[in-house]
């Protein structure tokens, strides 16, 4: 019975995609610290390939802590990427690791966020991007829906790029095994901590670290034309508001604003931090409106095509078997 279960599975097996999954040229090849120093310093520039290797060595560090020191090859960051493409069907490389598998199913969707380079890239492009708001004071920063913790990683990043050299950093995410494993990864490097809990609830923000907060990140989004309520991001903004109120005043958003619109369009709806990401009470409630455009650099995009100027970034094949965020 196990040869032939063994036989069945073998003919889910699939190889992954063919070649990097980014190109030699442009992969940065470090470990995790070494990007993360290297990225904290003001006069690194940020580019979309330094990022894209630190999402790849990020990946790597979540996924095998043990080996958080070890400098990350583009063959370590393929491997990793085709194992986890082909978690579900299996493939050779993951022919008798299923301690591994079992990661990489648990974790799949806060790693499918990672995965998708385009948008992860371009996600944390904008946040690198952002000034702070003078007034802050020390650098208190949240991410709610925290995931794998790469927007806390990015925070860290911003703060450091202006001179923040001990930030303070939070997140939160109801996926116990995500975030217990966030944290463990995030609190090793001495970027931040992650706590498990429903970031809806207002209660949660009782552990804030106290003060102004400089940085919140929340993309707890749906995709381009469902309607907002089927993600909480404006149920997390409604219970942030309520329990921090003007200790956010000088905090900077990512995403910057969301905009929704009735289903014809005629109706449009800007949540942003002036209205507490609320939007005006009008006739229709904010999480009844379809979710259509992100502003993210200053810019107004619409949400599925956030991701697009990056996508040369990672070939189409690769893109396809990765998978992507919204
Ligand atoms: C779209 S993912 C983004 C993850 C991460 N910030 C990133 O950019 O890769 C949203 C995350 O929010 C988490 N989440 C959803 N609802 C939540 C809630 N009510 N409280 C806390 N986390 C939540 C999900 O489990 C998921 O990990």
């Amino acid at each position: 019975m196990d040869e032939l279960r063994a036989a069945v599975l073998r003919l889910l097996e699939r190889e992954p995609p063919p070649g990097p999954v980014m190109a030699e040229d442009i992969f940065v090849v470090d470990s995790l610290a070494g990007h993360i120093e290297r990225l904290g310093r003001t006069q690194t520039p940020v580019t979309a390939e330094g990022l894209a290797s630190l999402c790849l060595a990020y990946a790597h560090a979540y996924v095998h802590p043990e080996r958080l020191d070890e400098v990350v090859s583009l063959e370590d960051a393929t491997l990793l990427a085709g194992r986890f493409a082909r978690r579900r069907g299996g493939c050779r490389a993951l022919a008798g690791q299923d301690a591994l598998r079992r990661v990489l199913l648990h974790h799949g969707f806060a790693l499918q966020m990672l995965f998708d380079i385009p948008k992860t890239v371009h996600l944390l492009d904008a946040l690198l991007r952002r000034d702070l708001a003078p007034g802050a004071g020390a650098f208190a920063g949240l991410d709610l829906g925290t995931g794998t913790g790469i927007l806390l990683l990015g925070q860290y990043l911003l703060a450091r790029r202006h001179g923040h050299a001990a930030p303070r950093l939070w997140g939160v995410e109801h996926l116990l095994q995500v975030a217990g494993r966030a944290d463990a990864l995030l609190a090793t490097l001495g970027v931040g901590r992650v706590v498990s809990g429903d970031a809806t609830t207002s209660a949660i923000y009782n552990d804030v670290p106290q003060g102004n907060i400089a940085c919140v990140t929340n993309e707890t989004l749906p995709s381009c034309g469902r309607r907002l309520y089927k993600e909480p991001f404006t149920a997390i903004s409604g219970a942030l508001f309520t329990a921090l109120g003007s200790r956010l005043d000088h905090a900077v958003f990512l995403p910057e604003a969301v905009w929704g619109s009735d289903r014809a369009g005629r109706n449009w709806l800007r949540l942003a931090p002036e209205n507490a990401f609320a939007g005006d009470a009008g006739p229709m409630p904010a999480r009844l409106f379809y979710m259509r455009d992100v502003e993210l650099a200053g810019e107004r995009i619409p949400a599925d095509q956030v991701g697009a100027s990056f996508h040369a970034l990672v070939s189409p094949v690769w893109a396809e078997a990765l998978g992507r965020r919204w």
